[in-house]
């Protein structure tokens, strides 16, 4: 254990800033009104749903790693982020990309409010997603406001086609037989679909609290490891994982004939490289200046996830 942090101190911490995050989001969430009032219901469905709030943790973590000034200047990118992993997810659920009927322990956005709906609410969430960001510019601080136009370029830039989608466009092709399966591939896909926004979550964290260059990119590279780490844990909870712990149906990827890191590596080879990969991100966190040892705790956590 690299962390000196105790396991019941971790956990009531993680649960109370879970929380906190929760209420944060709320706050930028839309009110229910207006013709489209069923919209509005099927954004906020999906993200009041909870969800473990990986994103925004990591950004708030790394944010505390170099800075201890005033948080609330990286809330509304903390919401950006969940809102684009959440708008990713009602996609990613629907008919026509997994097709899969629960997701975080309720019934997936399409179930319940029809497939145009949960397009719909996709689309605003990730609207949202952009207006929400946009806040991180309402300041008369220069160097703030420089800060946050650099985060605002790379969360869009790992987000978008390039990223996240690019990823997501990949893991389709490869289910439909149009990429051969290979090594190579498998990386691409988790390197985008889940790694991209990983890296922006906790680079904008970085780049928020005023870390150099060099910084940032360290901070990316263990990213990087940190998702394809996480991607690699989530394909092995999809075999060896129980519905009441996801929240999520087992068994999609295998019905979907998904690559994932166990059809291609097996089981055991996934689970090493999940430890290898994580204990790489941890060096390099515990090669700055300054400690964090929540965030040890937490990516030391992501190897042994149940959930
Ligand atoms: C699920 O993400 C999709 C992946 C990229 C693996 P999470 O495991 O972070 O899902 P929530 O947000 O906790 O529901
Ligand atoms: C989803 O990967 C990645 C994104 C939504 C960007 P998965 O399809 O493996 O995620 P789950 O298993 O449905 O949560
Ligand atoms: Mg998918
Ligand atoms: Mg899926
Ligand atoms: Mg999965």
């Amino acid at each position: 254990m690299v962390s000196g942090m105790s396991e019941i101190d971790f956990k009531t911490e993680l649960k109370q800033r879970t929380r906190k995050i929760d209420d944060i989001i709320a706050g930028f969430m839309p009110e229910e009104e207006g013709y489209q009032k069923v919209l509005y219901q099927a954004m906020n469905y999906s993200i009041a749903a909870g969800g473990k709030r990986i994103r925004p943790i990591l950004l708030w973590e790394v944010y505390r790693l170099f800075s201890d000034t005033d948080e609330a200047v990286i809330y509304p990118l903390m919401a950006a982020v969940e809102m684009i992993h959440t708008y990713s997810l009602a996609h990613d659920d629907l008919p026509a990309m997994d097709d899969d009927e629960y997701r975080r322990g309720r019934k997936t956005t399409h179930i319940v409010y029809g497939e145009a709906m949960a397009i719909l609410a996709g689309d605003g969430l990730l609207n949202l997603a952009i207006e929400t960001a946009l806040k991180v510019l309402n300041t008369e601080d220069i160097e703030i406001m420089a800060r946050g136009a650099k985060a605002l370029r790379v969360l869009f830039d790992k987000a978008g086609s390039k990223g996240m989608i690019g990823g997501q466009t990949a893991d389709i092709l490869a289910e439909t037989g149009t990429l051969t399966p290979t090594t190579e591939l498998l990386y691409f896909i988790h390197a985008h679909k889940t790694a991209a926004l990983i890296q922006a979550a906790m680079m904008l964290g970085g780049i928020l609290a005023g870390a150099d260059e060099k910084c940032c990119e360290k901070l990316e590279k263990a990213a990087y490891n940190i998702g394809i780490a996480f991607q690699f844990q989530d394909d092995i909870l999809d075999i060896t994982g129980s519905f009441a712990e996801l929240g999520k149906p087992v068994g999609s990827d295998n019905e979907n004939q998904k690559l994932t890191s166990v059809s291609l590596k097996g089981l055991e080879e996934a689970k090493a490289e999940v430890a290898v990969l994580s204990r790489e991100a941890i060096e390099i966190l515990s090669s700055f200046p300054r400690k964090n040892e929540f965030l040890i705790k937490l990516v030391e956590s992501l190897i042994y996830r149940s959930r």
